[in-house]
């Protein structure tokens, strides 16, 4: 089988079954512009150095030049036979410049070339990633923005608890999508090094200039050990874990939603374009979105635990069990490039209903906590407010009412400390106001936060 680069060492040609298994080219001919980029920085790192000629780098970079305008067109034959994407790009370059063709693999193994390849594309798409949590943060920014004095319950075991300001709940997303960005800021570091020279394993005997290459690729660093540099995937699992923690976020926001969006709740709704309707029930709108990107992470989790899987075993240095790495790796980033695409459209389309929102919150005694805090101020010991209030609420509860519906003299019997002052105190914009100081959900403190976000994006 003279298709195989490396057939003349064998006997007899694999199955196409065998031939199907061990294949990758269906998958890994998406990172061929960076297979490309990365050749050509070779070529002229072997030119630089001598151990090509000029005129045999020119002939690459026309090849190439060809190659990539080709695929671009979608006229490139990509061939099974040919096993992967390095091949299949190599073999076209033989066809393509003759001689000079053959000369490009020099100093080099698919090892250290497949490394260098993903991490080109894995850098490039944290950037486009890194870009969409900016432009989620602002959607969130700039909805917060508009609902600083929008109260509804915060819960905590989806009790209500104490009253928030809606714009405040928001921000809380842009809190975890801000590390988020940094989390792949900071794995960006690490994927951002050069594994080319390494070859197989052990190095090469040609007098090559790593750092060249490096430049040329702009990546940070050169990886520093061959073994290491042809069987790391560590930069590859770290992204992983950084993007199950984005559709984490991203799940805990839609799961909101969903609930907000449910007429039991009735605080919100999505825009039609992110619903579907049923084909049985006339009167249905569902929030498909947000439940379909809840149930998207549990790929991304999944391709996390893969990967982990996939290198604990592997002695050094480069394994086949490498070629695995990849479709896992792009669903990954497909995934999540897709879902905050989405969100970044979806967020300013969240229709709110105040007054839903504040029904809610004047039910469930959230200001409890408030008078609390009155007594306190006035000299009684927290745990001793907090056990009269307790009282308060389920004398409340008895009757059917509010805190803030008893009469002053009704409180009073509770407690002599309060006076005519208290209900100022157990209304909810007294609640959520009293709490300004740095992080808390008071408007004000809430315009600030929003607009620095707002200026960070
Ligand atoms: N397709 C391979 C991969 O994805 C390229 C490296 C192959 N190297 C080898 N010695 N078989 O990892």
């Amino acid at each position: 089988n003279k298709a195989q680069a490396w057939s003349a060492r064998f006997s007899e040609p694999v199955s196409d079954l065998v031939k199907r298994y061990t294949a990758s080219v269906f998958f890994d001919k998406r990172l061929a512009p960076y297979d490309i980029q990365g050749s050509l920085a070779h070529a002229d790192m072997l030119a630089a150095v001598g151990v090509i000629s000029t005129q045999d780098l020119q002939d690459i970079q026309r090849g190439m030049t060809q190659i990539l305008s080709e695929i671009e067109a979608g006229q490139f034959e990509w061939l099974l036979d040919l096993e992967d994407v390095h091949l299949n790009i190599e073999k076209r370059l033989v066809e393509l410049v003759g001689d000079a063709g053959k000369r490009l693999h020099t100093g080099r193994s698919r090892n250290d070339q497949v490394a260098t390849d993903i991490r080109l594309w894995l850098r490039a798409e944290i950037d486009v990633l890194i870009g969409l949590l900016g432009e989620l943060r602002h959607a969130l920014a700039t909805t917060a923005l508009q609902h600083t004095d929008t109260i509804l319950p915060g819960f905590t075991h989806l009790q209500v608890a104490q009253p928030v300001t809606f714009g405040h709940h928001l921000l809380a997303y842009a809190e975890m999508f801000g590390r988020d960005a940094e989390r792949l800021q900071d794995c960006r570091r690490r994927v951002n090094r050069l594994p080319l020279g390494a070859a197989a394993l052990a190095g090469t005997s040609y007098p090559i200039d790593r750092e060249r290459v490096a430049r040329t690729l702009g990546f940070e660093e050169v990886c520093r050990n061959s073994l290491d540099a042809v069987s790391d995937r560590d930069f590859a699992i770290e992204f992983c874990a950084a993007a199950a923690l984005v559709m984490t976020h991203i799940s805990r926001l839609s799961e909101e939603l969903v609930l907000w969006m449910s007429p039991r709740v009735g605080f919100i709704t999505l825009a039609d374009r992110f619903c579907t309707g049923s084909s049985i029930m006339p009167q249905k709108k569902n929030p498909d979105v947000p439940e379909l990107a809840r149930g998207k992470v549990g790929r991304v989790n999944g391709h996390l635990m893969a990967l982990l899987t996939l290198m604990k075993g592997q002695p050094l240095a480069y394994n086949k069990d490498n070629q695995e790495d990849k479709e896992g790796l792009f669903d990954s980033v497909d995934t999540l490039r897709d879902t905050l695409t989405i969100f970044v459209d979806m967020v300013p389309g969240i229709s709110v209903k105040p007054e839903a929102m504040r029904a809610a919150a004047l039910q469930g005694y959230a200001t409890a906590t408030d008078l609390a805090d009155y007594l306190v101020k006035r000299g009684t010991p927290f745990r001793d407010a907090h056990e009269v209030v307790a009282l308060a609420v389920r004398e409340c509860e008895q009757r059917g009412c509010d805190l803030a519906d008893l009469s002053l003299d009704e409180l009073r019997a509770f407690h002599p400390a309060i006076e005519s002052d208290v209900h100022a105190v157990l209304t909810l914009e007294g609640s959520v106001a009293a709490r300004k100081h740095i992080g808390g959900t008071a408007p004000e403190r809430v315009r600030f936060e929003a607009k620095r976000i707002l200026e960070l994006h």
